[in-house]
């Protein structure tokens, strides 16, 4: 469909694009980020990178880091982001919610964390995790601490620093 995006695997011709995208959207600052903390110890999963396109033209990117918490595997989802071209047009909420049900449909992991804006998430799903009971290596606004998991009451329950997934 014409202008409509739609997302597909990443690929390692698509790397040059997404660390553009990354110095666009979130600028020199984003290695200083908690988050980006988390990706340097533990690894992203390269099979759940998601690129979204619009007519041909790749315009987004997630990626997804296996990390665990309090002994609950789960999925750290980021960095997201849309080109500054061709946002407002669904790609963002498109690829959250693809990469979600990617990696849970695995069956192996049994939420999705990040730290990101409530009036964007919670929409989508995410909710409110209990404040300051997931450590992160880093200082982190809790009120942007949020996850997505399909059992009731566990976004509220993970508690511990985040470790390797197992
Ligand atoms: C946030 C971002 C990924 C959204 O991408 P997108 O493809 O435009 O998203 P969508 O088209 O799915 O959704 C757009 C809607 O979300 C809204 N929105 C965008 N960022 C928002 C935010 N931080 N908080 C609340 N709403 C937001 C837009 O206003 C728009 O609303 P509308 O549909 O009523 O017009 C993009 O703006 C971006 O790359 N920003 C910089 C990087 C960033 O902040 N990433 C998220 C880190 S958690």
């Amino acid at each position: 469909m014409p202008g409509i995006p739609y997302v597909r695997l990443a690929t390692p011709a698509d790397d040059a694009f997404v660390e553009e995208l990354h110095a666009i959207a979130f600028g020199p600052g984003r290695f200083a980020r908690t988050a980006f903390r988390v990706r340097e110890r533990f690894p992203i999963d390269p099979t759940l990178s998601l690129i979204a396109e619009v007519d041909g033209m790749p315009c987004g990117s997630v990626w997804m880091t296996p990390i665990s918490v309090g002994d609950v595997n789960g999925y750290l989802l980021g960095p997201l982001a849309t080109h500054p071209d061709f946002r407002k047009r669904g790609a963002g909420k498109l690829l959250a919610r693809e990469v979600t049900a990617n990696a849970l449909a695995r069956g192996e992991g049994r939420f999705v964390l990040l730290v990101g804006d409530q009036d964007y998430y919670c929409p989508l799903g995410w909710r409110l995790t209990t404040r300051g009971a997931i450590v992160f290596p880093g200082p982190v606004d809790y009120d942007r601490v949020l996850a997505y998991a399909p059992e009731p009451d566990l976004a509220l329950a993970l508690a511990g620093p985040i470790a390797a997934f197992r």
